[in-house]
């Protein structure tokens, strides 16, 4: 036998995806284009098993990831999953106590106690980034303007209520988008089983056969189907029926770091005419969690996310119906508990778990369905042949299990460092051990050095995946967060007193951040009617 027949011989043929909810749609359509429909893949999926299905944000590289590969446009997957714009976070009442009210409190030094984390990577001046020029301004008394609206020129737009994009379709600013993620999985199971030949089964998994060597040979169903294949991907939710069930792969809870454990969501309709469609997610501090408000058109989806240590299902129900004065008799309430943590190994043998059944993190920074997109890349660059050779396994659970952990910790922060105490929630998040990793990086921040700083500018950054993979959250995101919460450094970077010529022209950025600003208020239109204008088409 030649090299070439053998290799081909050892080509994986069939792959069986369990699970038809985001997980399993964006895996079967990522793989159908990456592997150029030469494997048989094939997704199994119980109707009567329901999909978590809860309104959601995400983060910019979505649609360049994803649908941009898959050659679908914006305006079309948009259009077909009731999407909506977002240009950040915005952390309502993180710093004041009080209950949860969807409108910030007054800071103690004034000013309204709100501020976003929006995307995009700043500029830079002589090596430094724009950040450390203001934070210098700041400490100086030479400003009081928040870090967000210094630095970006999304948050005035945000206020107003712009979108992010001009009507021809030209776009200034960096931006996600909110959906909703059944839809997302509807539109591309059509387009998966329509465009790329993936076989669609309609069934419940209740068997796994192995072989000898322990590696997954069939899933049997319900209705007596085998499902044969070379590779297994575990897209079936919180069940981890193949990962934690079928090959015991132990999940590692990390509920010592992050402590909210359950949500209570609903839909709640929203008049865009009269009131206006809000371009970002809201993070609402609350008694024991906070909730999220992801506006859509006609409708926001939102969802009190709470710890079960600190207050009950009734408890947390009833302050969710305050919040947004719902009625607890008429409301229809989504309650899910989730587990936060992810397995030990993302692949075994020869079974991948991607979405839920692999990992989980509270939905703070809206990176459920980036683990997602970023896991089928990675198993597509990692992709093996019959031979499963080690290396690349290994490989690819070192990627998802840095890309977690690294997201786990920066998500603590906003916990441990919100300095409101005023609930024993609130409290018992500061009493949580931070693991050395984020240490190093406030450490770092509190000596006035740039956390993870961007290689490169923000186009090569935004345009080049691997870059954005091994450098997820960049000085502007630790920047966002914790000069948002209050947390300074405790001087500014010791050079910057050797370089008056930088700091003085350093200014020029705050000046064009503040023309921008002024030039794309007056020109972008407001969400609500660019919205308008595309769910029309
Ligand atoms: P999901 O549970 O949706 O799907 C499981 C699938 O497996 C279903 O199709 C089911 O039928 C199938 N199945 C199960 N057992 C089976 C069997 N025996 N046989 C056959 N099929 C079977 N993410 C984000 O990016 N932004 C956000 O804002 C949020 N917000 C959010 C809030 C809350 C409260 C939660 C819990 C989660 C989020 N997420 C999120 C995460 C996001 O919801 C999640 O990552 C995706 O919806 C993916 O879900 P899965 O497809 O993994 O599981």
């Amino acid at each position: 036998m030649t090299g070439t027949s053998s290799a081909t011989d050892n080509a994986i043929k069939k792959v069986v995806i369990l699970g038809g909810g985001t997980a399993g749609w964006m895996t079967a359509a990522y793989l159908g284009k990456a592997l150029h429909s030469t494997v048989d893949v094939t997704v199994l999926e119980a109707p009567s098993i329901p999909r978590i299905g809860v309104g959601e944000a995400t983060v910019p590289n979505l649609h360049r990831v994803l649908f941009d590969f898959l050659g679908i446009e914006e305006e079309e997957w948009m259009r077909e999953c009731n999407a909506s714009y977002k240009m950040a976070v915005r952390f309502i009442n993180w710093r004041t106590p009080g209950k949860g009210q969807s409108g910030p409190r007054e800071l103690d030094k004034g000013g309204p106690d709100h501020f976003y984390h929006p995307f995009g990577i700043s500029p830079e001046h002589d090596n430094i980034p724009m950040s450390h020029y203001w934070f210098k301004n700041k400490f100086e008394g030479k400003t009081d303007e928040p870090y967000d609206y210094a630095c970006f020129r999304e948050a005035p737009l945000m206020d107003a209520n712009k979108a992010p994009r001009h009507l021809d379709g030209t776009s200034p600013t960096r931006y996600a988008w909110h959906f909703d993620a059944a839809l997302v999985a509807d539109f591309l199971r059509r387009f998966a089983t329509e465009k790329q030949g993936v076989n669609h089964v309609q069934d419940e998994m209740t068997r796994v056969e192995k072989d000898e060597r322990g590696f997954v040979k069939a899933l049997h169903t319900k209705e007596g189907r085998v499902l044969d294949a070379d590779l297994f991907v575990d897209c079936s939710g919180f069940r981890s029926l193949l990962m934690n069930q079928a090959m015991e792969e132990p999940f590692v809870d990390m509920s010592d770091q992050l402590l909210c454990d359950r949500a209570v969501a609903t839909a709640v309709p929203h008049d865009d005419e009269a009131n206006g469609v809000e371009p970002y997610t809201s993070a609402i501090a609350m008694s024991s969690g906070w909730t999220w408000k992801i506006p859509m058109p006609g409708r926001f989806g939102t969802g009190y996310v709470y710890s079960s240590r600190f207050t009950t299902q009734e408890e947390a129900t009833a302050e969710f119906c305050e919040l947004w004065g719902l009625d607890p008799e008429t409301t229809q309430f989504n309650h899910v508990k989730f587990r936060v943590g992810r397995n030990r190994r993302a692949w075994v043998k020869n079974v991948i778990g991607i979405g839920l059944s692999s990992a989980f993190l509270e939905p703070l920074e809206s990176t459920g369905i980036y683990f997602i997109t970023a896991a089928a890349y990675q198993l597509a660059k990692h992709f093996p042949d019959k031979t499963f050779n080690q290396t690349l396994v290994d490989n690819f659970n070192k990627e998802i299990e840095v890309m977690f952990d690294d997201t786990r910790d920066f998500i603590q922060t906003h916990f441990y460092f919100a300095p409101r105490t005023d609930s024993p929630f609130w409290r018992a998040n500061k009493e949580l051990k931070l693991p050395a990793s984020i240490r190093e990086k406030i450490d770092a921040y509190k000596a006035g050095l740039p956390v993870n700083p961007a290689a490169t500018d923000d186009t090569t950054y935004y345009g080049n995946f691997e870059a954005e993979f091994r450098n997820f959250w960049t000085n502007e995101r630790y920047y966002c967060i914790f000069a948002g919460l209050g947390l300074e450094p405790d001087a500014p970077l010791p050079i910057l007193y050797h370089k008056p010529e930088s700091v003085a022209a350093a200014q020029a950025m705050f000046t064009q951040v503040k023309k921008e600003q002024q030039e794309l208020l007056n020109s972008l239109p407001s969400t609500h009617e660019a919205l308008r204008r595309l769910h029309a088409k």
